[in-house]
């Protein structure tokens, strides 16, 4: 479903990509994991085209993200087919951003997807909640509306940036039990997350960043239980704490 070959990526001489290569199958669940700084975010971006890469491309169902290939030669595609490929892609923020003026129905229609918003803050577990408005919802409730709104345009996948980390510990549990349920119906998945659990349980393939490269990836009985690099070790006894 996302294929990623040889992607660079700097802000200025800061290089936060180095050529990273990462295959996506259909219907699979990716936890990327790394320390702060490591280019996890900016990775996500690339994906969907928030950022353009230097180098390197990504596809996405076959299809080149951002640019119309030529022969040898890449032409970067018009804003307008760029917000058409992104509309097939989900993206879930740490910080939900929701509309604060409009009820949660509201966000997730605004979307303006072919799916039922009202079936989809159902599968969130908050029909009940359809006309409430994001203040009056718990951090848990808010990101569970901000799922159902990434699902309203049918996205061939979802992307989520550390969904849980904004969230009190108590509200954790109802986010990726969210997460855990979309996984079982084959959505396919790209999830930065600390949530070493969820991992282990959810994911196909754990990857490792450090430093913009990809140091490790594979199964979480792998990387998780028995890392081969000297930094993922050290970067695991610090998260499994
Ligand atoms: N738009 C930008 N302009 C300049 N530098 C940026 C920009 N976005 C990110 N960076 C830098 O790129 C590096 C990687 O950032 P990124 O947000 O991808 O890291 P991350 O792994 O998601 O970190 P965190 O765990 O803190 O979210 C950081 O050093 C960051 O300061
Ligand atoms: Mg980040």
């Amino acid at each position: 479903m996302i294929e990623i070959r040889g992607v660079h990526k700097s802000f200025g001489s800061l290089a936060v990509l180095r050529d990273v290569s990462l295959s996506v199958p259909a219907g699979s669940v990716t936890v990327i994991l790394g320390p702060s700084g490591s280019g996890k975010s900016t990775l996500l971006r690339c994906i969907n085209h928030l950022e353009k890469v230097d180098r390197g491309t990504v596809r996405v169902d076959g299809e080149l993200i951002g640019y119309r290939q030529d022969g040898d030669k890449l032409h970067e595609l018009p804003e307008r087919l760029v917000l058409k490929q992104r509309a097939g892609i989900g993206f879930v923020f740490q910080t939900f951003n929701l509309f604060p003026h409009m009820t949660a129905l509201e966000n997730v229609n605004e979307a303006r997807g072919p799916r039922d918003a009202l079936q989809l803050l159902d599968r969130v577990g908050l029909a009940g909640k359809a006309h409430a408005y994001p203040r009056q919802l718990s951090g848990g409730q808010q990101q569970r509306v901000a799922i159902a709104r990434a699902l309203a345009l049918d996205p061939k996948l979802v992307l989520f940036d550390e969904p849980t980390s904004a969230l009190d510990p108590e509200l954790v549990g109802e986010v990726l039990d969210v997460m855990r349920d979309l996984a079982r119906a084959g959505t396919t998945m790209v999830v930065v997350t600390h949530e070493i659990g969820f991992a282990r349980e959810v994911a196909d393939t754990v990857v490792f960043l450090d430093g913009g490269r990809i140091v490790e990836q594979g199964p979480p009985a792998e990387v998780l239980d028995n890392p081969q690099h000297e930094r993922t070790r050290a970067f695991l006894s610090k998260v499994l704490v």
